[in-house]
């Protein structure tokens, strides 16, 4: 290689590096929004024509299929999680999205802007290395109709929230605390 062209690939590659972090972090980013977007409107829709027990099933079943529908269209696992689960089997965070969550929460102890919230990092893993971005999903008034504190959850909802998840963790929030976050993993 002749001198010049090494001298180029050497002060070329970090920078290359870095637009290309920018770009994982703006599209993951955009994509997060996309589904918080959506199932925000989706539950207001919802709480005003049908009321807070018949909303169950939008944070139930659209949320799932929105973030599996992103996936799909994306090629990349797109999850809500949190540390308080509300449905254990798809809202466990592994062990990376554990560490990213007690961050956002630590930064919003700290002053953080809670709609502002959001980790990202190059993981390596035994398969290859991934991209994973986590994004903090704030509390919003209207969340707390069935994440609020037990005797704020109207008395319909808290019976069916009790059939249907045993094991409920996810209530006890009020606005501004983080509920949980969208967790993004690519392949790099
Ligand atoms: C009408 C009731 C209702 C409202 C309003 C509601 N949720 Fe939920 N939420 C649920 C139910 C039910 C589940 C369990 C979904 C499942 O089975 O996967 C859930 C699950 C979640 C989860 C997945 C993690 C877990 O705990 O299982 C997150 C994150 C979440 N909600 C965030 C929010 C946020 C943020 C808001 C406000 C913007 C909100 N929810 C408003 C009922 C509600």
């Amino acid at each position: 290689m002749r001198k010049s062209a090494l001298l180029l690939a050497l002060t070329c590659l970090p920078l290359a590096a870095l637009a290309n972090e920018a770009q994982l972090l703006e599209s993951s980013r955009q994509t997060a929004l996309k589904l918080q977007q959506q199932l925000g409107g989706e539950l207001q829709k919802q709480l005003a024509a049908g009321g807070p027990e018949s909303a169950i099933s939008v944070c139930r079943d659209k949320a799932p299929a929105i973030a599996s529908e992103l996936s799909r269209s994306t090629g990349w696992r797109v999850t809500r999680v949190s540390l308080k689960t509300r449905n254990t089997l798809l809202g466990t965070p592994d062990e990376w999205e554990q560490g990213a969550l007690r961050i956002l929460e630590k930064r919003l102890a700290e002053g953080a802007k809670p709609e502002t919230l959001e980790f990202a990092q190059v993981v390596d893993e035994p398969s290859g290395k991934v991209y994973r971005y986590m994004r903090g999903l704030p509390v919003l008034p209207l969340c707390t109709t069935c994440h609020g504190a037990p005797d704020a959850i109207p008395g319909a909802v808290k019976a069916r929230l009790a059939t249907e998840y045993p094991h409920d963790k996810a209530t006890g929030y009020a606005p501004g605390m983080l509920r949980g976050g969208i967790s993004i993993k690519r392949p790099l």
